[in-house]
């Protein structure tokens, strides 16, 4: 049989939550979608009505996220009052979206090495950017990030001198770097337990064994926490690019920068949360020559094994 652990009713026989502290023992808990079994229980109100879908007021508040004074405390209850009214995957017609457009979208991005310095992002597509990093999925669903979305041009224009002199993040028109948490502690699995709670209108009692496999998770050393959150924070950059190509929008990814600078700069030194990555987004100067090149990929053939 094969458990499911991200089904809270499925764990009632763990006794011992440290038995679970090698993640190996989880390698196959990629998918807290299987909490799906709870979704009877939430309340599918006005499935017809998707126009709030790009309503840029649907969003928690953006500016929560650049905020450094706001990192300090995950703890902070009133960020369980902030609900998202977000619809059920089931209320959402299913998206038909073609095999060429998204190929064409994905051929059509690279990482652009020089940005036109005056153009900036509409609102309405950014407000759809965030909200696409919001909606990024994550182990156990603890999103253990903060993207800092960075467009002071005071800002953007210290970045170079700690970038290895790159300058994509002075000239685009938002710079998101994204930061992971360094570590995790009980306290912020029991707000996240909390949201779950409340999003999805279940007793926080049910939650028990759920909660039990998350602290047998922490068991492992702070490292290979900070490590694992790290890794949440790339899954975040491939949706962020993606998310740009498709939209149109501009994007290098970029892991040369010097992220304890980062942090100074940003104000995240004292936070919970750590630069791991950067990800510049705007539009292509017309002269950067990248744009011209060749993509360099490996055939399918080479990095695709079929069993079939
Ligand atoms: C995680 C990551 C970090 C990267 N860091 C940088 C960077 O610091 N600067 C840069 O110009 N490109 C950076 N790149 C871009 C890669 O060099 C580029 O994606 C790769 O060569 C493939 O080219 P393409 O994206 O143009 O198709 C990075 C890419 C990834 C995925």
């Amino acid at each position: 049989m094969v458990r499911n652990f991200f089904d809270p009713s499925d764990l009632s026989d763990l006794s011992d939550p440290s038995d679970l502290s090698d993640l190996s023992d989880l390698s196959d808990l990629s998918d807290l979608s299987d909490l799906s079994d709870l979704s009877d229980l939430s309340d599918p109100s006005d499935p017809s009505d998707l126009s709030d879908l790009s309503d840029p007021s649907d969003l928690s508040d953006p500016s929560d996220l650049s905020d450094p004074s706001d990192l300090s405390d995950p703890s902070d209850p009133s960020d369980l009052n902030r609900k998202q009214t977000m619809k059920t995957p089931n209320e959402i017609p299913t998206p038909s979206g073609t095999a060429s457009d998204l190929l064409r979208a994905l051929h059509w991005r690279y990482a652009v090495k020089r940005f036109d310095p005056e153009r900036r992002i509409p609102e309405e597509i950014w407000s759809a950017i965030e909200e696409s990093l919001v909606l990024t999925p994550s182990s156990f669903g603890l999103q253990p990030w903060r993207f800092v979305v960075v467009t002071n041009p005071e800002v953007k224009a210290q970045l170079p001198a700690i970038s290895w002199g790159q300058q994509q993040p002075k000239d685009c028109s938002h710079l998101v770097v994204i930061a992971t948490l360094r570590s995790m502690d009980t306290t912020y699995v029991d707000r996240f337990l909390a949201s779950v709670s409340s999003t999805r209108n279940v007793p926080i009692d049910s939650l028990a064994n759920y909660r039990k496999v998350i602290l047998g998770f922490l068991n492992n050393s702070a490292e290979r926490i900070g490590d694992w959150a790290t890794q949440q924070g790339y899954i975040a950059l491939g949706q962020l690019m993606s998310t740009a190509a498709y939209l149109g929008i501009d994007a290098c990814p970029m892991e040369g920068i010097e992220p304890a600078k980062y942090d100074r700069l940003l104000g995240l030194e004292n936070s919970q949360y750590a630069t791991r990555i950067a990800c510049a987004l705007g539009y292509r100067h017309e002269q950067d020559g990248y744009a011209n090149s060749a993509k360099v990929r490996f055939d399918a053939t080479g990095v695709i094994q079929r069993l079939d």
